[in-house]
C-alpha cells in the first residue's frame, strides 16, 4: 500500500456552468437508494434497445455467478451502430481516426454501420457462428473497432489480446479461449516505426496446437509477410466486396460479449467473461454520467487501446452506445514530438479527455511547454484511470491540462468489474486530488477488516463490492473454480477487489494499491508470478523472485531478483559479463510476454529470503528495490540471508 491521505484535502467544487448542465443529477443517487435493482432497470430500459424486452432483473439464485436482465433479448453493435443510423443520426462522426503519420479519416455512423456489416458477412463467410470465439490482435484504430463490433454483430465473443503482446502469450490466449479466427494485420506504426504484428500470430499458431482455421490479415504498414494460402486471407481481398446489409444476430442478455485476458496472481492469465445486457447498461450509464457526455457537442478522447478493458468499455461500447463522436489515436504521445496529444486535442476541439496517471506524470516530466504550445480551451472534464494519481498529478493535470477549470474524475474500476465502480460525478461532487471518492449510483462498496468486519472510520482496509452490479463479470473462461477462488472466497458472499482502501474524514474513498501480488505498471496489470516463470525458463536462472517498486513514472516497475545456475555463476563474475546476463535476461521476458513486462532492474543475488514454509518475502525484497531500510527479518527461515543479499549488492 503506497498511498496516505493527506490531512486536509484541498477540494475543487464544479463551475455553475458545468453544475447546470450536468447529466448526472443527485437525484440517481435517491432512486438508487431506494430501489437499486429498479433502478438499473430503469437504466438498461433508458440506455439501451432491446429486442425483447425482460421481465426479470437480478437473479442470484446462482450466486456468485449473477444473472441480469436474463430473458431480455439484444444485439450490442445494433445498439451501439444501427440504431443511431435508424434514428437519423448516420451523419454523425463516430470516429475521428488519427493515424501516428498525421493522416487521419472520419468515420460516420452509417459508414461505420456499413464497414461493420462488411466484415461481419467475410467472418460469416470464414465459418464464424454465433457463439465462436475469435482473437483480435490488431493496432488501435478504426479496424480494431470495426473488428470487435463485427464479432459482437454475430454474437461470437471476441478475445481482443494487446498487441504488445508476445507470439507467446497470444498463443496462450488463443489456445484458452479455443479462437478458430484471428484477426491481425501485417504490422502497426509505433514510434515511427513500422513493426510486425502478423509475424507473432505465425508464431502463436506454428505449433499446430490451436483451433484457428483463419487468419484475416489487415494491411496496415504494407510491410512483408510470410503468406500460407490455407490460412491467410487479406482482408482487403474479402472484406471491401461483402454486402453492407447483414441483420445482428439478437442473443440473450446474458450471451457473452467478450473474453479479455488479465493478470492474477499466479503465472496463468485470467480470461475473464463479460455478457451482453448488463455489461453494456453499465458501460452506456458510466459513460454519459460520469464524463458528462453530451453527444450532439463533445467530442471524446479516452487515449486507452482496445486491448485492455478501458480500451473495451470506454471506446468500443459505451462511447458508440451514446452515439458520441470520438478521437481516435494510433500512435504514441512522442510522435513526432512530446506535443501530439495536446495537437490532436486542438486540432479535434476535444471536450472530455480520459488517460492514465502514469501518461500524466509522463507529460509533467516533459514539461509545461508542450502542452502550453496548443489551445486546449475546448476540454471541459478530464478523467483517470488505472492507478492512484498522486496529488501533484492531479494538481498539474488540473492547472496545466484544466486550466482550473475542469473537474477530474479519478475513476476506479477493474476488468473484473466491466464499468466505473467508484467516481466523482461532474456537477455534483467536489473534487479532491487524489481520491476516488464515492461508489456511483447503484454500486455498493465498502472496506473490511482482514476478518472481514466493516470499517467505519479512517482505518485502512480492504475494498469489497457488497451487491451485485450489472457489469460485473460472469465467470473465468473455462475456470469456475478459479473465480469462486479469487473473487469470493476471501468474504463469504462479497467481491474481493484486490486492493487496499481507506476512508477519510469526509467518508470519501482513497485506494491504496494491488494488497495482492499483483503489479500495476503504467497502469497496466501484471503478475509477479507469471514473470516469475517466464524467467526460471531461461536456463541460465534457477530461481525468481519479482517485486513491484515504486516509480516516479510509471506507478510501479518490475524489479527481478534471479539466482542464477551454477554454470552461470562464473560466467555474471567475469568482468562484464554479469551486465551482458542482465541484459539477455530482460530480453528474455521482453520476448516471453511483451515489452511492459520487461524488467526495469534485475539484481542477480545468492539467494532469496523464504518463510519456513518456502513463501517467498517479497515484502523485504520490494524494500531493497525502493534502496530503503530492511523491515522486519524474524519470519525468515534464515534472517542472515538479507545481509547476503544486501551485501552482494553493494559490490
Ligand atoms: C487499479 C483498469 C486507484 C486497481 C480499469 C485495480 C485504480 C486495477 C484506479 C484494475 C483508480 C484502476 N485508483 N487504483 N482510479 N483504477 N486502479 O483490470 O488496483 O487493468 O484493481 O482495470 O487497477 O486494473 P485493470
Amino acid at each position: 500500500m503506497s498511498h496516505d491521505a493527506p490531512v486536509a484535502p484541498e477540494t475543487f467544487a464544479p463551475s455553475d456552468e458545468i453544475r447546470r448542465n450536468a447529466v448526472a443529477t443527485q437525484e440517481l443517487f435517491d432512486r438508487a437508494k431506494e430501489d437499486r435493482e429498479g433502478f438499473w432497470a430503469e437504466i438498461a430500459r433508458e440506455y439501451l434497445t432491446w429486442d425483447t424486452d425482460f421481465t426479470e432483473v437480478l437473479n442470484w439464485s446462482n450466486a456468485p455467478k449473477a444473472l441480469w436482465f436474463a430473458d431480455g433479448k439484444l444485439n450490442a453493435c445494433y445498439n451501439a451502430v444501427d440504431r443511431h443510423v435508424e434514428a437519423g443520426l448516420g451523419d454523425r462522426i463516430a470516429l475521428h481516426f488519427e493515424a501516428e503519420d498525421g493522416r487521419s479519416e472520419d468515420y460516420t455512423y452509417a459508414r461505420l454501420k456499413d464497414e461493420v456489416s462488411q466484415a461481419a458477412n467475410a467472418l460469416v463467410e470464414l465459418g464464424v457462428k454465433t457463439g465462436d470465439r475469435v482473437a483480435i490482435y490488431l493496432p488501435m484504430g478504426p479496424i480494431a473497432i470495426i473488428s470487435m463490433l463485427a464479432c459482437a454483430r454475430l454474437g461470437a465473443p471476441h478475445s481482443v489480446v494487446f498487441g504488445g503482446f508476445s507470439a507467446d502469450a497470444l498463443h496462450s490466449r488463443i489456445l484458452d479461449a479455443g479462437a478458430r479466427v484471428v484477426i491481425t494485420s501485417d504490422g502497426q506504426f509505433r514510434g515511427g516505426k513500422a513493426l510486425p504484428l502478423k509475424l507473432a500470430v505465425d508464431n502463436a499458431i506454428a505449433g499446430g496446437d490451436t483451433p484457428v482455421e483463419h487468419v484475416l490479415v489487415y494491411q496496415r504498414t504494407g510491410m512483408d509477410v510470410n503468406w500460407n494460402d490455407d490460412v491467410d486471407i487479406w482482408w482487403h481481398e474479402t472484406v471491401p466486396n461483402q454486402s453492407t446489409e447483414h441483420a445482428p444476430v439478437i442473443v440473450d442478455a446474458e450471451h457473452p460479449l467478450f473474453i479479455l485476458y488479465t493478470s492474477g496472481t499466479t503465472g496463468k492469465p485470467k480470461g475473464v467473461v463479460h455478457t451482453t445486457g448488463g455489461y453494456l447498461t453499465q458501460a452506456a450509464f458510466t459513460h454519459k454520467n460520469v464524463f458528462d457526455v453530451h453527444p450532439e457537442s463533445d467530442v471524446y478522447w479516452c487515449t486507452a487501446d482496445v486491448g485492455w478493458i478501458t480500451g473495451h468499455t470506454y471506446v468500443t461500447y459505451g462511447p458508440l452506445v451514446n452515439a458520441t463522436t470520438q478521437v481516435v489515436y494510433e500512435g504514441t504521445p512522442a510522435t513526432p514530438d512530446k506535443g501530439r496529444w495536446w495537437q490532436i486535442i486542438e486540432k479535434y476541439g476535444v471536450t472530455i479527455f480520459y488517460t492514465a496517471p502514469t501518461a500524466i506524470r509522463t507529460c509533467m516530466k516533459w514539461g509545461e511547454e508542450f502542452p502550453n504550445a496548443h489551445d486546449l480551451s475546448t476540454l471541459r472534464i478530464l478523467g483517470t484511470v488505472g492507478e492512484p494519481i498522486n496529488p501533484e498529478a492531479w494538481l498539474w493535470y488540473h492547472r496545466v491540462i484544466g486550466a482550473e477549470r475542469c473537474p477530474i474524475v479519478d475513476t476506479w474500476w477493474q476488468t473484473e468489474t466491466g464499468g466505473i465502480m467508484i467516481s466523482p460525478l461532474p456537477g455534483i461532487t467536489a473534487t479532491k486530488p487524489g481520491s476516488a471518492q464515492r461508489p456511483l449510483p447503484g454500486i455498493s462498496v465498502e472496506i473490511f477488516d482482514n476478518l472481514g468486519e466493516e470499517i467505519t472510520d479512517e482505518t485502512p482496509g480492504l475494498l469489497v463490492l457488497t451487491e451485485p452490479w450489472p457489469a460485473m463479470l460472469r465467470g473465468i473462461w473455462g475456470d469456475n473454480e478459479r473465480f469462486n477462488e479469487t473473487y469470493w472466497a476471501r468474504f463469504e458472499g462479497v467481491y474481493f477487489a484486490g486492493d487496499g482502501a481507506r476512508y477519510d474524514e469526509d467518508g470519501d474513498v482513497w485506494l491504496l494499491g494491488r494488497v495482492d501480488d499483483v503489479m500495476n505498471v503504467s497502469g497496466h496489470r501484471l503478475s509477479t508470478a507469471e514473470i516469475e516463470s517466464a524467467l526460471v525458463a531461461h536456463d541460465a536462472v534457477a530461481e525468481a523472485a519479482v517485486v513491484g517498486a515504486k516509480d516516479d513514472t510509471t506507478g510501479q516497475a518490475v524489479v527481478a531478483f534471479v539466482i542464477l545456475r551454477e554454470e552461470y555463476l562464473a560466467q555474471a563474475d567475469e568482468e562484464g559479463e554479469g551486465a551482458d546476463l542482465v541484459a539477455t535476461l530482460r530480453e528474455h521476458v521482453r520476448k516471453e510476454i511483451g515489452p511492459i513486462a520487461k524488467p526495469r532492474d534485475i539484481l542477480i543475488v545468492p539467494e532469496l529470503p523464504k518463510t519456513r514454509s518456502g513463501k517467498i518475502m517479497r515484502r523485504l525484497l520490494r524494500d531493497v528495490a525502493e534502496n530503503r531500510e530492511i523491515g522486519d527479518v524474524t519470519t525468515l527461515a534464515d534472517s542472515s540471508v538479507m545481509d547476503l543479499i544486501s551485501k552482494g549488492l553493494a559490490t
